[in-house]
């Protein structure tokens, strides 16, 4: 049973919720208070598994109210309830610390969706901190590997995949001393190889002609060594090699390396192959990419339908826009309500770094540590690996001080 609190001063909205969710097998109202201060009250008596908030009430407001209710009562987590000109509230509420928000007037449907999406991430991570902590009492080199996928996607080429994947492994290893693959699906035309100047001549195509007899010696002298570490796994060095590779091979390669690597970064092309789906599925964290352009909006649209059809849980998918220098009609917020999924980062343009880091082959998190979009990459990276790790993270990303990685998982902790 999801235990639920309703909180708003209108007793006809609390009323009608509560008849609404009277239908769900699974949910149950266990109360409802009329402003922020009695919500607290009520919530810290009956400790309910999510807080549904409205956000302008008399005496302590939903905003006042999602702040103090997450640093008092973090295992109850808040669905804030705004109509639409409340966006300015709404933003901050979530940065309050919501988990999700609900724009009035919302379906049934909705309703009940966003309820289990809050309800299924927390108990996910209550399931990672016990996870979690059993291999971090063991030293980190005979811990056993923890084999988290995360795939970079998107519907359109040139967004920033393959800088993004590039630099994401190269944080995550630098931040952390988790171990570290980078694999190369863009299998026609890969780049990372070129992003990060390998001299490598093994690839993908060597897994391919190990057939049944891959093994992880074998696997090591395939994959290539790249800053801080990163292990890699080129993309064939020529594209007609690509159509070798089939979904069986994918399979069968990212099965070994998560017996090896703490997290697996996969670089993906633009067009979506079988082998892709099953990556897909496998993985713990799916980046869509999109820029603030109409047709790469339309892309991630497009995108997140196909994750949606194949049942791919939301709380897996991090939203990521990467801006570019064009004039936009676009900010994060009509993006994330035209995606209907909030907005996890924005990547800064930052041609500078970027370009000199393309030119150079080798990642900006490394040449140019002190710009927006290193510590954005370091944010994200902080926002993917368990807390153990996203302390060690924060320490790095900022020279110790602030907690702003930190602080960031809180809000959006998905
Ligand atoms: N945030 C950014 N700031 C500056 N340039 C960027 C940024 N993101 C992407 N670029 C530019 O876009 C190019 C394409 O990126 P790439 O990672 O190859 O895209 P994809 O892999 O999605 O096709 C990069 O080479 C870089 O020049
Ligand atoms: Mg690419």
């Amino acid at each position: 049973m999801i235990r639920l609190l309703i909180v708003d001063d209108i007793a006809s909205t609390r009323d009608n919720l509560q008849k609404l969710l009277s239908f769900e097998e699974d949910m149950e109202v266990v109360g409802m208070a009329g402003d922020g201060r009695q919500g607290l009250e009520e919530a810290h008596r009956l400790q309910p598994d999510i807080v549904l908030t409205d956000v302008n009430m008399p005496v302590m407001d939903g905003i006042t109210f999602t702040e103090r209710l997450a640093q008092e009562l973090p295992t109850s987590p808040v669905i804030i309830m705004s109509v639409q000109g409340e966006r300015d509230y709404l933003r901050r509420a979530m940065q309050a610390g919501a988990r999700e928000y609900l724009i009035k007037p919302f379906s049934h449907d909705e309703l009940v969706a966003a309820i289990h999406r809050v309800h299924e991430l927390e108990q996910k991570k209550t399931a990672t901190v016990v996870a979690s902590k059993a291999p971090a009492e063991a030293a980190q080199g005979d811990r056993a590997p923890s084999g988290e996928v995360i795939v970079l996607f998107s519907g359109k080429g040139g967004v920033g995949k393959t800088l993004l994947a590039t630099n994401l492994a190269v944080a995550l290893a630098s931040a952390t001393k988790a171990r570290i693959c980078l694999v190369d699906l863009d299998l026609q035309f890969g780049d990372v190889g070129v992003m990060l100047n390998l001299d490598h001549s093994r690839s993908i195509t060597d897994v391919v002609d190990a057939g049944d007899t891959l093994d992880q010696d074998m696997l090591n002298d395939i994959l290539a060594t790249g800053p801080a570490g990163v292990r890699i796994l080129l993309a064939p060095i020529s594209p007609e090699l690509a159509d070798l590779v089939g979904a069986e091979h994918v399979r069968s390669v990212m099965g070994e390396l998560r017996k090896r690597f703490d997290y697996i970064v996969v670089d993906t092309s633009s067009h979506l192959a079988e082998f892709d789906l099953e990556v897909i599925e496998m993985a713990h964290h799916i980046i869509v990419l999109t820029s603030l352009t109409i047709p790469s909006i339309k892309d991630a649209k497009l995108s997140l339908k196909v994750l949606e059809s194949i049942n791919i849980d939301p709380s897996a998918i991090m939203l990521v826009v990467n801006s570019d220098n064009s004039h936009s009609d676009f900010n994060r917020e009509s993006i994330e309500q035209n995606l209907r999924h909030p907005v996890a980062l924005q990547l800064p343009h930052e041609p500078r770094p970027v370009g000199d880091s393309i030119n150079r082959g080798a990642p900006f998190v490394a040449l140019h540590p002190e710009t927006e979009i290193t510590r954005a990459v370091q944010q994200l990276a902080s926002l993917l690996v368990p807390e153990q790790l996203a302390a060690a993270a924060a320490g790095a990303a900022s020279g110790g001080g602030d907690d702003r990685s930190r602080k960031r998982r809180g809000l959006f902790g998905r």
